[in-house]
């Protein structure tokens, strides 16, 4: 039997320690130890909730005997397809049956909404969505502001695990919303709806549930101002598909990201426009990105970046102006600093431009983040013409990876970055030397290789 005993768990991580402490010695946060009394084995018991009782001792023998790679039965790779591209990308080409999934980001930034909208793109499935915050009356009003009105839509305002359960043995439903995973708690644990020890063993109860009735389930998640799902980090390791939905509120698009997924490429992107009727999907997110380009001003480049399977072009800004300060500053929205910093002692040891007295500031238009080298030499461009005030070629779209010697180094997926650019109307690519016997396809487009970054300073500015 179950010995009561009093943790601490640290509410970022879920670390554990027997004693409080100021500091989590799993995560270095600070203050974040909460005690929670709760049976001291508590993983080993997730409740059977599959209610026909006996699944959990045929289930040994239903998974457990060794197979041969080529007998086991494939039996139609089941995935649920919302007919919204953007959407089922992310998803890596559907929603997979029997899939544990979790949607994670700011308050207000549209994961209710998305979630209700899925009753709109799945008519002949019976969804079962779970709300936890809302009421049902709130969640109807936001469906019909949606348009949404599916026969096959149930909702249920509840908020304890066990009902839940048993309102999915009810529905059967081929897809379960659980609205949000943060107020979901198990009666049997002590703990707080929302504490580190109910979300994660809500979350198990619910993926052992998941698994057995293989439907496909989406876990809602609050993301905490630090940007990290809130309370544990460990619900991203019991769930197979981790999105992120990003955007910030004074735009209207709204970028849904794979973090991870056991079904599809990671580091996947869906792009949609938040309007008065809805999420709407954005096809060409490159048009998006470009639309409000600024033609003729320096510091402005145009750089191709691979978002999972898909190219996409975005504007990078530099401004760059003489600095009023002892330590000059370095600004940067949508790239990582240090990265910038590097390209800057790069350009400075290596094209001889002084940014040392300067100021710059770097700006991905469009508030999208970019963390892929190859968009390395349309930063360094923005920086160079905007430190020497000259327009860079508007015509032209740059690909590369700058390294410390101010060589263009190669980059991945050359060709698909290339019929990109020609879909949007760019004339020319500047891209590293040692990408040009890749290119096998003509793109109608004037292709120049380079090898150093001094030679792209003078080609385009
Ligand atoms: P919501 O989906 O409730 O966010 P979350 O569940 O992530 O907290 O979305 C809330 C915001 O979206 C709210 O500020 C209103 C806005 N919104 C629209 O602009 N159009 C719409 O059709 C809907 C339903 C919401
Ligand atoms: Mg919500």
């Amino acid at each position: 039997m179950a010995r009561s005993s009093s943790r601490y768990v640290c509410q970022e991580c879920g670390y554990e320690a027997h004693k409080w402490m100021g500091k989590c010695a799993g995560c270095g946060a600070w203050n974040t130890l909460v005690e929670e009394t709760d049976s001291a084995d508590v993983d080993a018991q997730v409740p059977d909730l599959s209610g026909d009782g006996a699944s959990t001792s045929n289930g040994a023998s239903k998974h457990g005997a060794p197979e041969r790679l080529t007998a086991v039965e494939m039996e139609g790779e089941a995935r649920l397809q919302t007919g919204v591209e953007e959407l089922d990308r992310v998803m890596g080409g559907g929603i997979m049956q029997g899939g544990f999934s979790l949607i994670a980001g700011d308050p207000g930034i549209g994961k209710s909404t998305l979630m209700t909208e899925l009753g709109g793109y799945l008519p002949d499935s019976d969804i079962l969505y779970v709300t936890g915050e809302e009421s049902k009356r709130q969640v109807k009003m936001r469906a019909q502001r949606l348009g949404v009105d599916s026969e096959t839509l149930y909702l249920l305002a509840e908020t304890n695990v066990q009902q839940l359960a048993d309102a999915v043995h009810q529905v059967e439903p081929d897809l379960l919303i659980v609205d949000s995973i943060q107020t979901i708690y198990r009666p049997d644990l002590s703990s707080a709806p929302g504490s580190v020890s109910q979300v994660r063993e809500s979350t198990a109860s619910l993926r052992k549930l998941t698994k057995e009735k293989e439907f496909s389930t989406f876990l809602v998640g609050h993301v905490t101002k630090k940007g990290t799902i809130a309370g544990p980090r460990v619900l991203e390791h019991m769930v197979d598909t981790v999105l992120y939905f990003e955007g910030d509120n004074n735009h209207a698009y709204r970028i849904l990201r794979t973090v991870k997924n056991r079904f599809g490429a990671a580091n996947e992107i869906g792009v949609f426009e938040m309007r008065e009727d809805g999420l709407q999907e954005v096809p060409n997110p490159s048009e998006l990105f470009l639309s409000e380009r600024g033609y003729g001003v320096s510091g402005s480049t145009v750089v191709c970046s691979l978002e999972g399977t898909r190219p996409i072009l975005v504007e990078i800004q530099a401004l760059v102006t003489p600095t009023s300060y002892n330590t000059p500053q370095r600004t940067v929205t949508g790239f990582a600093s240090q990265r910038l910093q590097m390209i800057l002692a790069v350009l400075e040891k290596r094209s001889g431009l002084a940014f040392s007295d300067h100021d710059v500031f770097v700006n991905v238009a469009g508030g999208v983040t970019l963390d892929e080298p190859a968009v390395d030499l349309g930063v360094a461009i923005a920086a160079a013409s905007s430190f020497r005030d000259i327009p860079a070629d508007t015509g032209s779209v740059l690909i590369g990876e700058v390294g410390l010697g101010g060589e263009i180094r190669t980059v991945s997926q050359i060709e698909p970055r290339l019929k990109e650019a020609a879909k949007l109307g760019f004339e020319r690519a500047v891209v590293p030397e040692n990408n040009l016997d890749r290119i096998a396809g003509d793109y109608n487009l004037d292709v120049a290789g380079a090898e150093e970054l001094r030679d792209v300073v003078d080609l385009v500015l």
